[in-house]
């Protein structure tokens, strides 16, 4: 069969972005995080100074940057003029502001106008991929071959996000980390209705599994839609 063109929404903290590369990696399909594009566009506006209440400035800005993304799901990349951002974007002061500029509607056909034609192009090379984000099962690419939404309760997510930005002993730190996920959620909700399964999608609630046990269940719904 082709490799497929697997679209994977869920909120942050899911384990949508390791679940969904490792998924990638053994399909052996090309990884997509859109995330990481709003990140970036994030990240160089804050460098450049931009205004980040004020969309006409932050649209001004995006047009005129170039970002490059790496779909290797074993070593994804992004990078905005030639500058590699892909570990500054995780940063938290990244986290705090990225869904002013998600909001912005351009920004947004900017840059979904991007994920469709990497989409297309892995597509139509026969590569395949796996594209993760929020509205990636609703709006980039509502005719992937296979369609998740990836779930978590909040306490799991929170635990996960804890061990993420401190390790072992992050789990102590989860009420930093409550307002943040939390926060984001609600911001996002506004944008992108991704709490909701849509018609056609499958949902998995990861709460109760290992990362192990995510990515099984991921590959199950590949191989029983695409
Ligand atoms: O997935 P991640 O947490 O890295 O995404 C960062 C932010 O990018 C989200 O909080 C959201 O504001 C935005 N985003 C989006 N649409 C996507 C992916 C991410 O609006 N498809």
């Amino acid at each position: 069969p082709m490799p497929p063109v697997v679209a994977i929404d869920g909120p942050s903290g899911s384990g949508k972005s390791s679940v969904s590369r490792a998924a990638a990696q053994r399909l052996d399909v090309a990884y997509l995080d859109t995330g990481a594009m709003y990140r970036a566009v994030t990240w160089s506006a804050l460098e450049a100074g931009v205004d980040l209440s004020d969309p006409q400035a932050v649209v001004d800005h995006v047009d005129s940057v170039g970002l490059s993304v790496g779909v290797d799901p074993e070593a994804p990349t992004i990078a905005v003029d030639d500058v590699d951002v892909t570990e500054a974007v995780r940063e938290s002061r990244i986290s705090a502001v990225v869904s002013a500029v998600a909001s912005v509607p351009a920004v947004r056909e900017r840059l979904i106008e991007m994920q469709r034609s990497i989409i297309e192009q892995a597509r139509d090379t026969g590569l395949g991929i796996v594209a993760e984000g929020r509205d990636i099962t609703t709006v980039v690419a509502p005719d992937a071959d296979a369609r998740i939404l990836l779930v978590a309760s909040q306490e799991a997510r929170l635990r996960r996000r804890a061990e993420q930005l401190h390790g072992a002993q992050g789990a102590q730190r989860i009420e930093e980390i409550r307002d943040e996920v939390v926060r984001r959620d609600s911001d996002d909700a506004q944008v992108t209705a991704f709490l909701e399964p849509a018609p056609g999608v499958t949902l998995l609630d990861t709460s109760e599994l290992d990362f192990e046990e995510s990515v099984a269940a991921v590959l199950a719904i590949v191989a029983s839609t695409a």
